[in-house]
């Protein structure tokens, strides 16, 4: 459901020419900063959601008692195993664009923040957390020049809330190959493949699998280009898949930093300043990884480094080129529907940005103003701290977490009880004893964060307001960063490594 309220503006955000619209709203709160949140909690509880989202048989170690084994046919309709991996969101259905999203997003979690999750005793259950996508993922991508995107027909599904463990809605597949193009799809897939290459280098065998399906699936996507429209409504790709393709060839550059992926991206791959990084848009997560590199392209036009510090410059209220909305009480609001992946994003960017910043002794120029690194991860604290309850309504938006945090998500396996196997759930009953009642959900959908407050800081925590109580993995997948740094480096997120 995340992505309907999403279609309209959302061109607006994309390939904005940064011209310097100034937005009411820009006064940050500095009083609410200082919290002194229990990072390492949040962090372990954001963890936990991911496990919350599994489907398939579930392993004798899962943490979340509410959950049972789900949808272990997933696959039969074609003959093949595709169970595994996760529900997105507070629906059953298996999104192919958002889960590999996810993955990737974890990957490079663990890539730049592997000190702090090892300190934290989190990186095994990071570590399983991309295991669980990729095991998936690579049962979907088994036959060249073709891969299975989704699975669960979200129309049929959500005409019944019911648990994933009691469903019945038909497991319909959906693929792409070279008949039906999904060039975001298939460069999403081949970045999380890339990505959790590297972060699974001591497993030779898993690795090396994992990079031979990225390299494949990069030239698929390459060969055939196209969008896929079959994951739209929900999740329609409204930025082009310029963004994923160069994504893809970044990953496969760190990967192997093999020449011919520097090529693409030098000579073919186009690039544009956004101010926004999510599902869709990928071009600041590519920007910030290359700036390292100091490269270019689009005939010297496209400077990576430039390309990030404009992201930079965008979301910051106190820069001239200032364009991102933030609310009253100081945090960022793009759109209403799901508003927190942004907020995660961006802080997740910011960390990781200014790490690289400070190593290489640089800073961001916002036309010929500098900003500092201390300033991007200043941003980056109060962001994540808004989250956990340093905001107007004083209180979290993460489930389980701190004051007041919301006890209705939107989320059908928190809303419903826990029902014998096989129970025949009456669908047209279900949203009228499960879903609409004024009451916390049975099952705590614990290290949840919600879609958040509205442009002006307001919440009302009712699960039928979907557009602000629903959590989705991507949100959590780089929420995982910032938290693990803040947990081990402290509120100043000077790296210590
Ligand atoms: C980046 O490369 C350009 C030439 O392509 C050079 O002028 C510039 O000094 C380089 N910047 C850094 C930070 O190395
Ligand atoms: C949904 O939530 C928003 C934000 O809190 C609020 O403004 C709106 O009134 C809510 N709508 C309903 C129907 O609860």
């Amino acid at each position: 459901m995340r992505a309907l309220s999403h279609g309209s503006s959302m061109r607006a955000h994309v390939a904005l020419a940064l011209a310097a619209l100034v937005l009411a709203g820009d006064a940050l709160h500095p009083s609410l900063a200082a919290a002194g949140f229990d990072y390492k909690d949040a962090l372990s509880k954001t963890i936990i959601f991911l496990e919350a989202q599994r489907s398939g048989k579930l392993p004798p170690n899962n943490r979340v008692k509410w959950r049972g084994d789900s949808a272990l046919d997933d696959g039969k309709l074609a003959n093949v195993d595709l169970t595994g991996g996760y529900y997105d969101a507070g629906d059953n259905v298996k999104y192919g664009l958002p889960l590999a999203f996810t993955v990737t997003t974890l990957a490079w979690t663990v890539l730049a923040f592997k000190p702090e999750l090892e300190q934290t005793k989190e990186l095994e259950h990071v570590h399983e957390a991309i295991r669980w996508g990729t095991d998936y993922l690579l049962k979907c991508a088994a036959r060249k020049n073709k891969l299975w995107v989704q699975v669960g027909d979200p129309n049929l599904d959500h005409q019944c809330w019911v648990r994933p463990e009691n469903m019945k809605a038909p497991r319909t597949l959906y693929e792409i190959d070279e008949k039906t193009p999904g060039t975001e799809i298939a460069a999403e897939t081949a970045a999380a493949f890339a990505a959790s290459s590297m972060v699974f280098r001591n497993d030779k065998k898993y690795s090396r699998a994992l990079l031979n399906k990225a390299k494949l699936l990069f030239l698929f996507a390459k060969a055939h280009q196209g969008s896929y429209d079959g994951e739209c409504p929900f999740y329609c790709s409204y930025s082009g898949y310029n963004d994923e393709l160069l994504w893809a060839a970044t990953w496969l550059y760190l990967a192997t930093k093999r020449q011919v992926y520097a090529d693409f991206i030098t000579h073919e791959a186009i690039s544009s300043s956004v101010a926004e990084f999510s599902w869709d848009l990928k071009f600041p997560g590519a920007q910030v990884l290359l700036a390292e590199f100091n490269m270019t392209s689009g005939g010297g036009a496209q400077n990576f480094k430039v390309q990030a510090d404009n992201f930079v410059c965008a979301v910051l209220p106190d820069t001239p080129f200032h364009q991102v909305f933030i609310t009253p009480g100081g945090v960022i609001h793009l759109r209403d529907g799901a508003n927190t992946q942004y907020v995660t994003s961006t802080s997740f960017l910011f960390v990781v940005y200014s790490d690289l910043l400070l190593r290489t002794g640089q800073s961001v120029m916002c036309g010929n103003q500098p900003v500092a690194p201390a300033r991007l991860r200043e941003f980056a604290r109060q962001q994540m701290d808004y989250l956990l309850g340093a905001n107007p309504r004083h209180s979290s938006y993460v489930v389980g977490f701190g004051a007041n945090s919301p006890t209705q998500p939107h989320h059908r396996g928190a809303s419903t009880p826990v029902l014998p196997p096989g129970t025949d759930v009456n669908c047209g009953l279900s949203f009228g004893e499960w879903m609409a009642p004024d009451r916390p959900n049975p099952n705590e959908l614990t290290g949840a964060i919600v879609g958040g407050p509205d442009k002006n800081d307001g919440f009302v925590d009712k699960r039928g307001n979907s557009s602000y109580t629903e959590p989705c993995t991507y949100i959590n997948s780089l929420a995982i960063g910032p938290l693990a740094a803040l947990a081990v480096r402290g509120a100043q997120l000077v790296a210590t490594h």
